[in-house]
């Protein structure tokens, strides 16, 4: 049995019953067609099998080649954008103690690249870098994204001048295309130690393949037992008939009740800092999943306490539009209590005595609370701690949701055709070949709208 729970008291009211039985049934509907392939984008399928398909050798593979980067090296960079970096940095985030500077003992800090095109950041990383020992793990499918691209032209020009060419095949790690692209092209001309991700996984779906476990592993952070988490969630996925006990179907019934009820805005909420990484892996995943054909539930996320005072106003009193998905960590660290202050100059002395994850336990009651008052129904999801089996079932859990909530909006949850738009203009503005004539239409257009 998985260890995640949903509560859905602070729901009461904001649908009738009879539309929550009637999306439960959809879900069937959606889960039908994830399970006989035959939706769309049914190419993309890979991941639902991933957990228990991960092949015995593959873990070894990585597990061998993080063994090699944490001899070797006290950075990781870590070059991949969207689906190819997203994963990787929630887990690793959600598992690492803070004030270690993100690092465990005896493994590699993690850094990250590749993931926008800012110069004074890239700039600074190679400056960086210049004296330190690290390896670097390419993540791309394409291999032609341009943020990673970009990012492994200046670093590999390092890494041969730091190293030297008969080097780079200790310090450059590649996973791409079993076949295809330009990195893989590179991986075969330097020798590189290679890992591949699947044709049939996509991006955002593939933190149980390499492109997660590889960074998560070298962190430090135990992938068996994270894919144990995942295997344990998909075997209940996959034995549970009744959605209403389904955790995904019945998530996912639920999210599409209220964007029926008009809640087209959904927050991902946490009260542990660790776990920013993981709604902004969290985001991509329904984000890219559902948003299309002009529909589609708007994925934010927001930090708490922290962001109750600054956007509590709004969730509180602002347009009704929004429901929130509370990840709420049942057992934080319990050793930290609240001290008798001599006169009681701030006015706390009432919960001295009281320990800290108490506190943040009243005050999420207490937030759940005013918010379902104030208009905003709440999901509540249980995780009785945070580690990397927990993680891995609450990846699994919002993967197989995402694949039914796409089929029950309607649209393809596997493809992405929106992101080309900007790349296709930033070509052009560029001047890349092929892109000749549509430079001159997307430059009359920005100069039009410059006159205006
Ligand atoms: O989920 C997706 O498919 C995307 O976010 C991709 O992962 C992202 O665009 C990076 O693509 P690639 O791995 O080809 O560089």
């Amino acid at each position: 049995m998985p260890s995640i729970k949903i509560q859905t008291k602070f729901l009461n009211s904001f649908f009738p019953a009879n539309q929550l039985e009637s999306n439960l049934k959809k879900s069937l509907a959606a889960r039908e067609l994830l399970d006989s392939k035959s939706g769309k984008g049914s190419e993309f399928l890979g991941w639902v099998n991933l957990p228990k398909s991960i092949s015995k050798s593959e873990i070894e593979k990585v597990l061998q080649v993080s063994k090699q980067i944490k001899s070797s090296s006290e950075y990781l960079v870590v070059i991949g954008i969207g689906g190819s970096y997203l994963g990787a940095r929630a887990i690793i985030e959600a598992n690492i103690n803070s004030f270690s500077n993100f690092q465990r003992s005896g493994s590699p800090k993690i850094i990250y690249a590749g993931h926008h095109i800012d110069s004074d950041y890239h700039k600074e990383l190679l400056d960086f870098l210049e004296d330190k020992d690290f390896s670097v793990n390419v993540i791309s499918k394409s291999g032609t994204t341009t943020e990673p691209a970009l990012a492994f032209r200046s670093i590999l020009s390092l890494v041969e001048r730091k190293y030297g060419k008969s080097k780079l095949n200790e310090r450059i790690f590649a996973t791409t295309d079993k076949a295809k692209g330009a990195l893989k092209k590179l991986a075969d001309e330097f020798g590189l130690t290679s890992f591949v991700i699947l044709d049939d996984v996509g991006g955002r779906f593939s933190v149980l393949t390499p492109v997660g476990l590889l960074p998560i592993s070298a962190a430090g952070i135990n992938i068996e037992e994270f894919i144990s988490g995942a295997v344990e969630m998909q075997n209940f996925i996959e034995s549970t008939k009744n959605p209403e006990k389904n955790l995904s179907l019945y998530y996912a019934s639920l999210r599409n009740t209220l964007y029926q009820s008009g809640k087209k805005i959904e927050l991902l909420v946490n009260y542990n800092p660790k776990l920013q990484y993981f709604t902004e892996w969290w985001k991509q995943l329904f984000g890219e999943s559902e948003g299309k054909e002009k529909k589609g539930i708007f994925p934010a996320g927001v930090n708490f306490t922290t962001d109750l005072h600054s956007m509590g106003q709004y969730i509180q009193d602002g347009l009704r539009e929004i429901f929130e998905t509370v990840i709420r960590v049942e057992s934080a660290n319990q050793n930290l209590d609240v001290k008798e202050f001599p006169g009681d100059p701030d006015g706390l002395n009432y919960i001295s005595g009281k320990n800290l994850s108490y506190i943040n336990s009243k005050a999420i009651e207490g937030t759940l609370l005013a918010h379902y008052e104030g208009g905003v129904p709440n999901i509540e999801i249980l995780i009785p701690k945070l580690n990397p089996a927990t993680l891995g079932e609450l990846v699994y859990f919002f993967e197989y949701a995402c694949g039914v909530s796409g089929y029950m909006l309607g649209v393809n949850p596997f493809d992405q055709p929106g992101v080309e738009d900007y790349k296709n203009n930033m070509f052009a503005l560029l001047g890349k070949k092929g892109f000749e004539e549509m430079k001159k239409t997307v430059e009359a257009k920005l100069n039009s709208l410059g006159k205006s």
